[in-house]
């Protein structure tokens, strides 16, 4: 069996927001609304409308803008004690991916105290049979997500990615139950993003609709989600990239086809340029969307071998085809070739294209990380990223001695 799960209610169009609001009262009967953001989106005024229709309505609300870029487990721990002295029955999370699974996870330890994050966080090879339960979510509130970033998807997402404060590891936890209830995409809250956002968060973007379109549980249903919204980032991204504050088009399309890319990846699940990405990303402080740029040339590589050392484990096909897969993209792209390899090729050169035109560097080295510093931490760094949720849905199984061979050619470049 396979599935397609999403958000019960998932609203798109710039404006949207105030609209979807208002099924709060008139549809739900909310009457305690807990809005988390962070400080730059609550001093930037990102929440005052929230926080205004909400008064219209007659709603209580409280906001927790405590959230840091790449969240912690104690940073949702402080927010769950202010949830829980409140006790909403709505949770709003306004902002990029960091305070959209800060507030994830808050949401669980409001609503199962018990419940210990080393537990939530166990590795599994299938989704729907894991050994550890996750809690039952949406007892005591109603989940609605507000994305400000396109972006990571999370909107519509069953992930949430938090780093432990003493290990400093950062795990990505899956569950459906961590799917919000509700995802409000309006372009109007991604006007202003700067631009160096944009571009992380786009490419970003781009390696989710890459890595679903590529897994080991990529079905129909994904891979539409998966092409088109790739189709959208090229063509639009560049433009929100340059123009953004103007470019009303090019924002609404980049919002939708992140949150399109989401929704491919909430049920293909994502591969091994996203579990480099996570561990580069914690070890070297790089943001989420350059350290999956970084990484992605070389996966789509070493993926689209024919004869890998080891295939993925329990493929929905009998050989590996991850060339043709890519071939299919780039065809989907209108890239030519004559050959699955040399589509292959066309696409990379897209993709580094598209890189170069949003102000993204070509190595690891050139994002400041000393030579020295990134060899001591190179063989820590590739076992945990082994070790990563993301790593069994790639269509090829990694060696460790692979992924080490790929974290040194992003690092040095070719
Ligand atoms: N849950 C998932 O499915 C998923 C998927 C991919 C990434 N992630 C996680 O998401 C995080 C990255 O999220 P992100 O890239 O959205 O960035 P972010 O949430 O970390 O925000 C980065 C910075 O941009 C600012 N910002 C956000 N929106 C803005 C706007 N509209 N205008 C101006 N500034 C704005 C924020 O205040 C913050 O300072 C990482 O922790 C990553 O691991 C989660
Ligand atoms: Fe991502």
């Amino acid at each position: 069996m396979l599935w397609f799960r999403t958000p019960e209610k998932v609203y798109i169009k710039k404006g949207c927001l105030p609209v979807a609001l208002e099924e709060l009262k008139t549809v739900m009967g909310k009457k305690k609304a807990f809005i988390v953001t962070d400080s730059f989106l609550y001093e930037n005024g990102y929440t005052k409308d929230i926080c205004k229709r909400l008064d219209e309505m007659g709603i209580e609300h409280m906001t927790y803008s405590n959230v840091a870029p790449d969240p912690t487990l104690s940073c949702a721990v402080e927010g769950t004690k202010q949830m829980v002295a409140f006790k909403p029955d709505t949770i709003i999370a306004v902002g990029g991916g960091s305070p959209m699974d800060a507030a994830k996870i808050m949401w669980v330890m409001y609503e199962h105290p018990e419940v210990d994050f080393m537990d939530m966080a166990m590795r599994f090879s299938d989704i729907r049979k894991r050994i550890y339960q996750f809690p039952k979510m949406g007892e005591k509130a109603y989940f609605i997500a507000v994305p400000t970033t396109s972006g990571t998807g999370s909107e519509v997402t069953p992930f949430a990615v938090i780093t432990d404060d003493e290990s400093k590891v950062k795990y990505p936890l899956a569950d459906y139950e961590l799917m919000p209830n509700m995802a409000i995409v309006d372009a109007d809250m991604m006007m202003d993003a700067p631009k160096g956002l944009t571009a992380a968060s786009g490419i970003d973007a781009v390696t989710h609709a890459l890595e679903a379109y590529a897994s080991m549980m990529a079905t129909e249903f994904t891979d539409g989600l998966a092409l088109e919204s790739l189709k959208v980032i090229f063509e639009y991204l560049p433009r929100a990239y340059e123009n953004g504050k103007n470019d009303v088009e090019a924002r609404e399309k980049m919002a939708h086809a992140a949150t399109m890319a989401g929704m491919a990846f909430a049920n293909a699940f994502l591969g091994v340029c996203h579990s480099m990405a996570h561990k580069l990303g914690a070890y070297h402080h790089i943001a989420h969307g350059i350290a999956n740029a970084l990484m992605i040339d070389e996966v789509l590589r070493f993926n689209a071998e024919e004869v890998p050392q080891k295939m993925g484990t329990f493929p929905q096909y009998s050989y590996p085809h991850t060339l043709r897969r890519y071939a299919e993209i780039a065809e989907y792209l209108g890239i030519k070739g004559k050959d699955d390899n040399e589509k292959l090729e066309g696409l990379i050169k897209k993709i580094d294209e598209l890189k170069e035109k949003i102000g993204i560097k070509k190595t690891i080295k050139e994002y400041g990380i000393s030579e020295k510093d990134f060899l001591d931490k190179l063989d820590e760094m590739t076992e945990q990223a082994f070790d990563d949720q993301c790593t069994g849905a790639n269509p090829r199984y990694p060696l460790l001695s692979e992924i080490k061979e790929m974290y040194l050619k992003a690092y040095y470049g070719k």
